[in-house]
């Protein structure tokens, strides 16, 4: 797989590219990350890439040159776009799963106020990381790239991908590691226990509590059975005692 990124900050990137299981799946050739700086690509005899506004208001506007042509230096047919802004759906790890089957992405960062809208008729996706705004799209490309690399088959173990947070529709269980008792904390029982059912067992109550805790709103989309209900219900006649 390759990644491009189009970014006016080029610089951004190094840290992501050079650290940690990103660097490794660089180097053991899992992905191709490519950093394209999409001024050199404007016509402005200033170097400049925004404009102000049509209309009026505040801050400068992306241009659509720039863009479009590196866009189109570096497409190919097997390329897939997504515009980072935040007027747009919310990434979720469906789409990471998705997207990290796809041969090329290319995702473009907007700075300033945004950038001019036509530019979407070229993109095929536009993507948000969160209900904020950021200065930049170089941070929500490293959300995005970061998402998809760890889930290149290869570059972390699958057992690790399918127990974490929203691979099943609910959040992660707890996890410890050693000392067994630290600062008078213990680490539950049945953890130590060795017995691999109950251990499941726990692991699956303390994942569906805390997700009806920390986004009950996962719950809607999620098959509940009769003994979830009523680990749910133990909960909460628990707290009202509490
Ligand atoms: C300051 S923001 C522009 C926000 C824009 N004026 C608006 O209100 O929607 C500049 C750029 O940062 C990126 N950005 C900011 N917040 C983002 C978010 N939550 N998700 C994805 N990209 C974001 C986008 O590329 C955006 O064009």
């Amino acid at each position: 797989m390759k990644i491009t990124i189009l970014t006016i900050f080029p610089e951004m990137f190094e840290g992501f590219i050079n650290t940690s299981i990103i660097k490794k799946a660089v180097l053991q050739k899992f992905v191709d990350i490519e950093v394209v700086d999409f001024r050199p690509y404007t016509k402005d005899k200033h170097n400049r890439v925004d404009d102000t506004p049509y209309g009026g208001g505040p801050g400068l506007v992306l241009k659509y040159e720039p863009i479009v042509d590196a866009l189109k230096a570096v497409k190919t047919e097997d390329s897939y776009t997504i515009m980072m802004t935040p007027a747009a759906p919310l990434y979720k790890q469906k789409q990471a799963h998705i997207l990290s089957k796809k041969e090329h992405i290319i995702i473009i960062c907007g700075h300033y106020e945004g950038y001019d809208e036509r530019i979407l008729t070229h993109v095929d996706a536009c993507v948000s990381i969160g209900d904020y705004i950021l200065t930049g799209g170089e941070l929500g490309a490293m959300v995005v790239s970061d998402s998809i690399i760890r889930l290149i088959p290869g570059v972390i173990t699958s057992d690790s991908i399918e127990s974490e947070s929203f691979e099943n529709g609910l959040l992660e269980h707890a996890q410890y590691t050693k000392p067994q008792t630290i600062d008078g904390l213990s680490v539950p029982d049945v953890l130590v226990s060795g017995h691999h059912e109950n251990i499941n067992q726990y692991r699956h109550e303390n994942s569906l509590i805390k997700t009806y805790i920390n986004r009950p709103d996962l719950l809607e989309n999620y098959n509940l059975i009769e003994k979830d209900v009523q680990i749910l219900n133990a909960y909460n006649s628990h707290k009202r005692e509490d």
